[in-house]
């Protein structure tokens, strides 16, 4: 059932290029100008009503949420909102039928995503839900849903689940955008030739987990990990992070690298493990100052960038390189080897990676 594999999590790692493989079929077609979205009916004068839109979930998919927030305001330019489902839930959004509501769930059962859902949809608000589990209670219930097909996902920590999510994020801000008419064919042709070559790149990036695994049998007993990135690079750094806590109890910090300087850099001291996330062309350089303010801390750092960026090797003790991709895109490789570093040093320390202690893999309580 492990397919070979010693556990849940590193065959569904292992899955991921299949699982964008899937998700893709049949909506990105070579030519034309538009996507085929089975599940989504939304039309362009839906869109040209909307001035808002919500992205609602937990966890992972919460993070996935994030990313999603920059793409689809980057080529929609409709503004969007992301909450945390059991806060939206509780704080008074201001949703009406001017707003749409985007749920992301896995299970589709999560009870915090299910019932923001429902109060949305009490609001008058359009809902549209990104979901793994067909025929799940909020796949049943939104007025329009687009699966992942990521296949079952079984290990507590989500992982193709969150690349699958992306994905649909990617497709329904290109829908989106190519409706309202806010993208050229160009900007749509580039973007889509790109994100089909996204499993093959997600392949190369697997083929090279040993250097991760040595990196984590270096690393396995550290305090605390601390996760920088800026813009797209920082929600990954959250979902990073996340996924190094649940499985290996190791205390961990996603930090906007910007905002360090404004507290957080007090906890930098010798030997403080970093990971910082410079895959970001626009802020590369912002990064690689990041990074030499906490090497002149002590902290000892492993940075992830796009081939080619050779220059952040001068301030790095050691440099993994994704595939050189659109910087929309990468959190779908940078994510990568942050899922794998997780796995490797929770392997290391002897924890029961795909069950964690205190977690359920659908969460069904308020
Ligand atoms: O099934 P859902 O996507 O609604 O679940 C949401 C979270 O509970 C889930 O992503 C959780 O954070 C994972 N354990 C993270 O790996």
């Amino acid at each position: 059932e492990k397919g070979g594999y010693e556990h849940f999590m590193i065959k569904e790692i292992m899955e991921q290029p299949k699982a964008i493989r899937d998700t893709l079929t049949g909506r990105l077609p070579d030519d034309g100008f538009e996507v085929n979205l089975d599940g989504i009916k939304i039309t362009k004068e839906d869109l040209q009503k909307l001035n808002k839109i919500f992205i609602v979930a937990c966890g992972t998919a919460y993070h996935a949420g994030i990313v999603g927030k920059h793409v689809i305001e980057k080529l929609t330019r409709i503004p969007v909102e992301v909450d945390i489902a059991s806060e939206f839930r509780y704080r008074d959004p201001i949703v009406d039928e001017n707003t749409l509501t985007i749920v992301i769930s896995q299970s589709g059962e999560t009870i915090d995503t299910l019932v923001a859902m429902r109060e949305a949809k009490a609001k008058g608000s359009r809902t549209l839900g990104i979901v793994n589990v067909v025929g799940s209670s909020i796949a049943r219930e939104v007025d329009d849903c687009l699966y992942t097909w990521a296949g079952p996902e079984i290990a507590v920590a989500s992982t193709k689940a969150y690349t699958t999510q992306l994905i649909c994020l990617y497709l329904i801000a290109l829908d989106f955008a190519t409706k309202l008419g806010t993208i050229s064919y160009e900007e749509f042709a580039k973007i889509r030739d790109e994100i089909k070559r996204l499993p093959e790149k997600v392949e190369y990036v697997l083929t090279h987990r040993e250097n991760i695994q040595k990196y984590a049998s270096e690393h396995f007993n550290a305090k605390d990990i601390f996760y920088l990135g800026r813009g797209l690079d920082f929600a990954v750094a959250m979902e990073g992070s996340l996924k190094l806590k649940e499985i290996s109890y190791i205390h961990s910090e996603a930090y906007a690298a910007g905002e360090l300087k404004h507290g957080t850099i007090a906890l930098i001291e010798d030997g403080t493990f970093v990971i910082a996330l410079a895959t970001q062309e626009k802020l590369f350089e912002k990064m690689v100052s990041n990074i030499k303010e906490v090497k002149s801390r002590g902290a000892v750092v492993l940075s992830v960038a796009q081939e080619g960026n050779t220059d952040i090797e001068n301030v790095s003790d050691h440099v993994l390189y994704i595939p050189r991709t659109l910087d929309i895109l990468a959190p779908v490789l940078t994510v990568v080897p942050l899922q794998l570093f997780a796995y490797y040093t929770a392997v290391q320390r002897g924890c029961d990676v795909d069950k964690p202690r205190n977690l359920a893999k659908s969460v069904t309580v308020e």
